[in-house]
């Protein structure tokens, strides 16, 4: 993944498919020209328009900058997100994976309404209303995919995410799972939390990589990992 030269020169390159580094910051290719989706900065370069990715409002995009190896998307792949929120990590999906689809499941209403009003205007995103603790009420809207998401900060969120995958991922499918150690349990340490965790997903998955994701956000880690069939 893209790394900053000390040289105090503007690094332009790309990451991969859709994804550009401008110096500091990482932006996707914007699938709605002219069009902001939460007030982020719009940057042009090679005669396209580049939507800042925010890292401190988007995980994906701390992990980026943090030397995520392991993102490979494409513009035709098929991603499930669990805990779409207002779509703002959706979005940035949505611009990469310009010809794939985004199933992006949310169950509280307030986030559900941006969600929808961001559909409209990106046809790969196909908003879900529905608890992800039952993958079977969107398996008619949902086929196989290759990246699931999960972004739900629940307690139980392994048993979420590895229904979810069970049901819809396909074998080799990458899943990027965001722990936020306080939704977990509060008495631990962030360091405990984290490597209970990946404990908890040994034998099921084979970790790929895990990244802390201070200072973008604090107490969170992103683990890359694979369903072991
Ligand atoms: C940390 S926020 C997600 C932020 C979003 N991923 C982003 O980067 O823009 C967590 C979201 O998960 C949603 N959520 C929590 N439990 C859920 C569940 N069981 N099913 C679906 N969504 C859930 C919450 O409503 C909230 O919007």
């Amino acid at each position: 993944m893209g790394r900053e030269k000390n040289s105090g020169k503007r690094e332009e390159k790309m990451i991969s498919v859709n994804i550009q580094q401008f110096g500091t910051d990482v932006g996707t290719l914007n699938l709605v020209p002219g069009n902001k989706v939460y007030g982020e900065r719009l940057v042009k370069h090679g005669g396209q328009e580049y939507r800042i990715w925010d890292a401190y409002r988007s995980k994906i995009s701390a992990a980026i900058k943090l030397g995520l190896k392991k993102f490979p998307l494409s513009e035709n792949s098929r991603i499930l997100y669990l805990g779409a929120g207002n779509g703002t990590s959706v979005s940035h999906l949505s611009d990469i994976c310009n010809r794939g689809l985004i199933f992006a499941v949310e169950n509280f209403s307030r986030p559900m309404v941006d969600l929808l009003r961001l559909s409209k205007s990106r046809q790969n995103i196909i908003p879900i209303f529905e608890d992800a603790h039952k993958p079977q009420h969107y398996s008619s809207l949902t086929s196989e995919v290759d990246f699931i998401v999960a972004d739900v900060a629940q307690r139980d969120q392994l048993d979420i995410l590895t229904k979810n995958a069970e049901t819809f991922l396909k074998k080799g499918g990458i899943i990027y799972l965001s722990v936020k150690a306080r939704s977990i349990d509060v008495t631990l340490t962030p360091d405990k939390v984290f490597s209970n965790i990946l404990a908890q997903m040994a034998g099921k998955f084979n970790i790929l990589e895990s990244i802390k994701l201070d200072p973008y956000e604090k107490d969170h880690m992103c683990i890359v990992a694979q369903l072991i069939i």
